[in-house]
């Protein structure tokens, strides 16, 4: 009675035997054995406008997206010292009494806000994580998430929403500078897909996974394609991000100076299928809590997704059909309790 379970994560990491509800089928469990062999893109150079960086780069991007949709890059421009402060805001929310955190609990009519660890998108399993979500843009003059926070939590959250709000700042710039490398990696107009994402609304989680009795079981998230079109994630050094290549899951060991890149849906179509959208989820362990910083670039919400003429010109045939962010994320959202089968039959 009361508040459930499902919300508190002190309650969660108590549990000694986990709930039905929170195990997850077996191909979904199956185990990783190998690391994933995937670039660690020394952006400096691209960053400087070295063109022979730039190209090296490009090349390193092309054939990782080619094979798993997935990268990840170092001396990309954000401050390290932002990063911590982004980790620290978010254990300051975390680790509220659960009725202050529901304060802003996440409704199905809205994106935005707390999760308790609730049903995901593509699966009737629940992940065994807690998330905060919001809203990033800079096409108006006051900060959105500073706003954000302030009219959700109050003046208690004040910093909170200010350090945010850098935060994406800086992980805008780098999706946009991505773009342009990605443009380069795919032999299109250097700008097309920078100016493609300049306006659009981006969307920013906090994932919180508190430890777990029997973490062979429950999965933190499970196995999914984001279908956003650019992921930047920090994940803390606890390590529990797995991909799958090759048949296989693969583990993705952390680097506190590395962001990791994964291509989503959207950007697979602006591809024509060239680019993989990553397939990847997040394991739990019973030792230690684990915390990620996500950061969904996506296009503004009328755009029609379709590839440049560069790539239309060069191959003749469409993968995918028009359709517009809104469409697609409509659509995910009215698949949230549906089968994982029907969503993958989508992209
Ligand atoms: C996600 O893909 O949604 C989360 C990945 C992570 O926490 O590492
Ligand atoms: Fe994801």
């Amino acid at each position: 009675g009361g508040t459930s379970s499902f919300f508190d994560s002190s309650l969660l990491q108590k549990q000694q035997c986990v709930p039905m509800s929170f195990i997850w089928p077996e191909e979904s469990i199956a185990e990783a054995h190998q690391e994933l062999q995937a670039p660690v893109v020394d952006l400096a150079g691209f960053l400087r406008g070295d063109e022979q960086a730039t190209k090296r780069a490009a090349k390193l991007v092309r054939e990782a997206c080619v094979a798993h949709g997935f990268f990840q890059v170092i001396n990309h421009g954000v401050d390290s010292q932002l990063i911590l402060e982004a980790y620290d805001q978010m254990d300051t929310f975390f680790k509220l009494p659960v009725h202050e955190k529901l304060r802003v609990r996440k409704t199905s009519q809205s994106m935005w806000g707390y999760s308790g660890a609730h049903a995901g998108r593509f699966s009737s399993k629940l992940p065994w994580k807690e998330t905060l979500s919001f809203p990033y843009h800079d096409n108006i003059p006051e900060p959105i998430v500073t706003n954000y926070f302030n009219s959700t939590l109050g003046k208690d959250f004040e910093l909170t929403g200010m350090v945010f709000q850098k935060y994406c700042r800086a992980m805008k710039e780098l999706g946009l500078k991505l773009m342009e490398l990605l443009g380069i990696s795919l032999g299109v107009e250097r700008l097309h897909y920078k100016n493609f994402f300049e306006d659009g609304c981006s969307i920013m989680r906090c994932n919180y996974y508190p430890s777990c009795q029997q973490p062979s079981l429950a999965l933190g998230t499970g196995p999914h394609c984001d279908p956003t079109s650019l992921t930047i994630l920090h994940q803390d050094q606890v390590g529990g991000l797995h991909v799958f290549s090759d048949e296989n899951w693969h583990t993705i060991r952390p680097r506190p100076d590395a962001l990791v890149i994964n291509i989503g849906d959207t950007f697979t179509a602006l591809s024509n299928g060239r680019y993989k959208s990553c397939l990847h989820r997040a394991v739990v362990n019973r030792y230690k809590e684990r915390r990620s910083l996500a950061f969904f670039l996506c296009p503004k919400k009328d755009k029609v997704v379709r590839p440049p003429e560069d790539i239309l010109l060069r191959e003749g045939t469409r993968k995918y059909p028009d359709f517009t962010w809104s469409d697609l994320l409509e659509f995910t959202q009215k698949y949230y309790r549906a089968d994982e089968a029907t969503l993958q039959n989508f992209t």
